[in-house]
């Protein structure tokens, strides 16, 4: 990925990305593609309209350019109505160009060189453009066989912006780190068990500079992390608690990272109809954006002390499977009656978040695929955002929007402590009642935060995993929903 300052009609490419926005009579060329339309005689505007474009959101239209301009191809893509003024939205640029970027990788041949002359008068938008490129690019071909092998794609971003190369810099590292979370997910979950996870987070961790320290099952059981033993117990292959940390000497500020880590929920024996259980390989979702998020923190060198905690188990069915009405302590001691082994993701949560809070963070934020309910509240692209403190919520919400992702902030309504009361142990890990089944999640969490630790929890099972087709710069299966969410946050921090 490169910026170059000279017209795209004259660079050497397979193909020159622009823009047009919606509204009007005809469809309007955006910022970055005056260049191209003086090429083709002015005359981009009456091609698009002719092609029934209209200028929606990410519409593209493909067109050979007939040695108008250099490039044979030129993809054209909708940003939807012009900004009145100032720049335009990032999220919109992103995903114009992921959908770009993605019809073109859809090529027997690939992208191949693709210039990106889409609007980058701002050194933001510039970042927006590249990153959303990057992430449309995204293919996972681990399984597949035959020699289907693209050539790299390489991608020029046009712009004159000053600080564009920065900002296409710092695309890159979260490109990579959203990347990163999509491979984790997508992998099989017989080739990602919870030591394949920690071993992923070890090679990982030495080759960006974080410490790192793994608790092993024997390690977990003697050190009193009930949660993730009694999860983990049913499966062969035993659970992990992985702690990452970057440290910087001018760092005023710590903030813990913990993530969910099933790397497969079948629910236990508390088991799961087949339907619900086929994507349950993305149960670890929390816990990849955990460790790409450290990943691209020590990348960007931030000025923040950040520790990072990956929650790992397996939750399967067996002989020494736990048994719902068992009763397990969490590290730290409190006792917890399991009614439901399938609510498993609270259970090693509250092992990690009690552990992380002796790091004594500024700030604790919990990632996880922790409820069906989440989807039912916010649907498919939207994650929850539940805190102890309301300042911090919608600090989380703003950093979330910031970072481009979707969120929505949500309660934790103390009425709903009393349905996890237990008649043996301190809590139950489910409610008596379904109703507001996330935030009921949310509440069991907060019992393991010590008061005035500042702690928000973001509820990722929707947005993290997409089981429908590819929009924008998602893809279908692992989005990476959440890492840039984390990384903006470590930034907010580190300044
Ligand atoms: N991993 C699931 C939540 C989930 C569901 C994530 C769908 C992504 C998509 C979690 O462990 C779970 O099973 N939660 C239960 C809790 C219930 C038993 C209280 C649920 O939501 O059904
Ligand atoms: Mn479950
Ligand atoms: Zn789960």
């Amino acid at each position: 990925m490169s910026v170059n300052t000279e017209s795209p009609s004259s660079l050497d490419a397979d193909a020159v990305v622009v823009g047009y926005h919606s509204g009007g009579d005809a469809p309007e060329p955006a910022s970055g593609a005056h260049d191209v339309d003086t090429a083709f005689s002015g005359g981009l505007a009456q091609t698009l309209s002719l092609l029934g474009a209209s200028g929606t959101p990410e519409e593209v239209h493909t067109l050979a350019s007939l040695g108008a301009v250099k490039a044979p191809v030129v993809v054209a893509v909708g940003l939807g109505p012009a900004p009145a003024e100032g720049p335009v939205d990032s999220d919109i640029l992103s995903r114009a160009a992921g959908a770009a970027l993605r019809s073109l990788a859809s090529r027997p041949e690939g992208a191949g060189r693709v210039v990106l002359a889409l609007p980058a008068d701002t050194a933001a938008e510039a970042g927006a453009v590249a990153l959303g490129a990057q992430l449309g690019l995204y293919g996972f071909d681990r399984y597949r066989t035959g020699d289907r092998e693209k050539a790299p794609a390489t991608l020029v971003v046009a712009s004159s912006a000053a600080d564009a190369g920065d900002a296409v810099e710092r695309a890159a590292v979260l490109a990579e780190a959203v990347t990163l979370t999509r491979d984790l997910v997508n992998t099989a979950p017989a080739d990602l068990v919870p030591e394949d996870l920690a071993s992923a987070a070890q090679e990982i961790a030495q080759q960006a500079g974080l410490r790192i320290e793994v608790l092993d099952e024997r390690a977990l059981s003697e050190g009193g992390y009930g949660g993730l033993t009694g999860v983990g117990q049913g499966s062969a292959n035993p659970p992990r608690l992985v702690r990452l940390a970057h440290t910087h000497p001018e760092a005023t500020k710590t903030v813990a990272f913990v993530g969910k880590g099933i790397t497969f929920d079948s629910g236990g024996l508390s088991l799961k109809p087949a339907g619900s259980m086929d994507w349950m390989k993305s149960d670890m979702a929390g816990a990849a954006s955990v460790l790409a998020a450290m990943r691209a923190i020590a990348t960007l060198g931030l000025k923040v002390n950040a520790v990072g905690y990956l929650a790992v188990a397996e939750n399967m069915p067996s002989g020494t499977a736990q048994r719902p009405s068992d009763v397990l302590t969490i590290y730290g001691g409190r006792t917890v009656e399991v009614l439901n082994t399938d609510a498993e993701g609270r259970l090693v949560m509250a092992d990690a978040l009690v552990r992380a809070q002796e790091d004594a963070p500024d700030l604790v934020v919990d990632i996880a695929t922790l409820t069906g309910a989440q989807l039912v509240a916010l649907g498919t692209r939207v994650f929850a955002v539940m805190s102890n403190d309301d300042e911090v919520r919608g600090e989380i919400v703003s950093a979330a929007g910031e970072a481009g992702e979707a969120s929505w902030p949500m309660p934790l309504p103390e009425e709903l402590r009393a349905g996890l009361d237990s008649s043996v142990a301190d809590i139950a890990n489910v409610a008596g009642e379904r109703w507001g089944g996330m935030l009921s999640a949310g509440v069991f969490l907060k019992e393991f935060i010590e008061d005035g630790v500042k702690w928000a929890h973001l509820d990722i099972a929707g947005p993290s995993f997409n089981q429908g087709g590819p929009h924008g710069y998602t893809p279908k299966g692992g989005t990476g929903a959440g890492t840039r969410t984390l990384v903006r946050i470590a930034e907010e921090y580190a300044r």
